[in-house]
């Protein structure tokens, strides 16, 4: 419908002095909405309000920059949680700023045409488009454990994520191998940055990944044309820049020494700190606490369950048993203890995880920290 100059349909004629209508407008989202979601962005990335109109501006200016999903040893999990997003306008939002030329899962298209889809866009948008991986990547064999139209997934990740912009790996497996990888990683799992060393990779893990994180780093990278800072495992800073253990609701039962000493206690009742039960929380970075899922009315730890430190790399190994507790330190309860045990449990990840041989390559001139100071 055409926009008239009073907002009422007479002659059908545009006006003139009205600009034209945004893609978000066209998709029937108010301009308020709009502005409230650029606010919400600016925040998750964890930059000042001031920003909201800046995203607002280069969402407005976007031109559909093309993504492609790859999925490889994987459950789907993370496409589910985007799509089954409890607040659809966000997911909305994410896809139409992008055009989605491939995606196994939900694309019309099947077979030849499929594969042919996604060899248009490496050989015609080389350096240009985005990937999302979601899965793992076998190595072991000649990667024959994972193929997709006759070819394996290291391959097709060589090809696809090698000639791509960046690569965005969503999930605990794409980014570090996942439960595949677990001991004793039958297929020889591993992460696109390890499969792929020259890619240029930014991780969003979890188990699955939040799907507001995935909308806040495509958002960001609408916004400034690169990517935001990232830790030493790949991860943005916006997102796992900060423990569990610092932001939890928990947190003053912890430091008052009040645990939940088994399941269904007077203190599980009260909603007293996990960690005696297990929690992972104090060697987990990740925005959980504060960015939440569906609709953001929970988390892991709020629906009374500990966490099981699922957006580390090799948790599945590193984390387990899952209801074992951290080390135990004498006088745990006290802050500066459980900073240690933070501090401790993540040189120890890290070690591992530089031995994995994941880390080498992260610092590719578009994700150094010094080069995003916006983030
Ligand atoms: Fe929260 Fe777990 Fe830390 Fe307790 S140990 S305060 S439940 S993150
Ligand atoms: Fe995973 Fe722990 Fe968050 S289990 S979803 S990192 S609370």
């Amino acid at each position: 419908m055409s926009r008239t100059r009073d907002g009422n349909e007479h002659d059908g004629l545009p006006d003139p002095a009205l600009p034209p209508p945004t893609v978000w407008e066209e998709r029937g989202i108010s301009r308020r909405d709009f502005m409230k979601f650029c606010t919400a962005m600016s925040a998750a990335l964890a930059l000042p309000p001031a920003f909201a109109p800046k995203i607002a501006h280069a969402l407005d200016q976007v031109k559909r920059p093309t993504l492609v999903w790859l999925e490889f040893q994987d459950c789907a999990g993370n496409t589910e949680a985007l799509l089954r997003s409890s607040h659809p306008t966000v997911a909305e939002l994410v896809l139409d700023v992008l055009s989605i030329d491939y995606h196994e899962t939900i694309m019309a298209a099947a077979g030849h045409q499929a594969e042919e889809a996604l060899a248009k866009v490496t050989k015609e948008q080389k350096g240009k488009y985005l990937v999302i991986v979601e899965g793992s990547i076998p190595m072991k064999d000649n990667g024959v454990y994972c193929c997709v139209g006759g070819r394996t997934a290291v391959d097709i990740a060589r090809e696809v994520c090698g000639n791509a912009f960046a690569t965005i790996a969503v999930g605990s497996c794409a980014a570090y191998g996942g439960i595949p990888a677990a001991a004793p990683n039958p297929t020889g799992a591993v992460g696109v940055k390890e499969a792929v060393p020259e890619a240029t990779v930014i991780n969003l893990p979890g188990c699955p990944l939040n799907p507001d994180n995935l909308t806040a780093l495509v958002v960001h990278y609408l916004t400034f044309n690169k990517l935001p800072a990232v830790d030493s495992h790949g991860r943005p800073l916006f997102a796992y820049g900060k423990r569990i253990h610092d932001a939890c609701e928990r947190r003053p039962h912890f430091d008052a020494g009040q645990y939940v000493e088994e399941w269904g206690d007077h203190g599980h009742k009260k909603g007293y700190c996990l960690y005696k039960m297990g929690c992972k929380g104090p060697a987990t970075w990740h925005n959980c606490p504060t960015q939440r899922y569906n609709m953001k009315t929970s988390w892991p730890v709020g629906a009374g369950h500990g966490c099981v430190g699922c957006s580390e790399p090799l948790f599945w190994d590193s984390m387990t048993p899952f209801y074992r507790r951290l080390p135990n330190v004498p006088g745990f309860g006290i802050e500066s203890t459980a900073d240690k045990i933070g501090a401790g449990l993540a040189v120890a990840t890290a070690a591992a995880f530089a031995g994995h041989g994941v880390i080498s390559g992260m610092r590719h001139d578009k994700g150094k920290p010094e080069d995003h100071e916006e983030a």
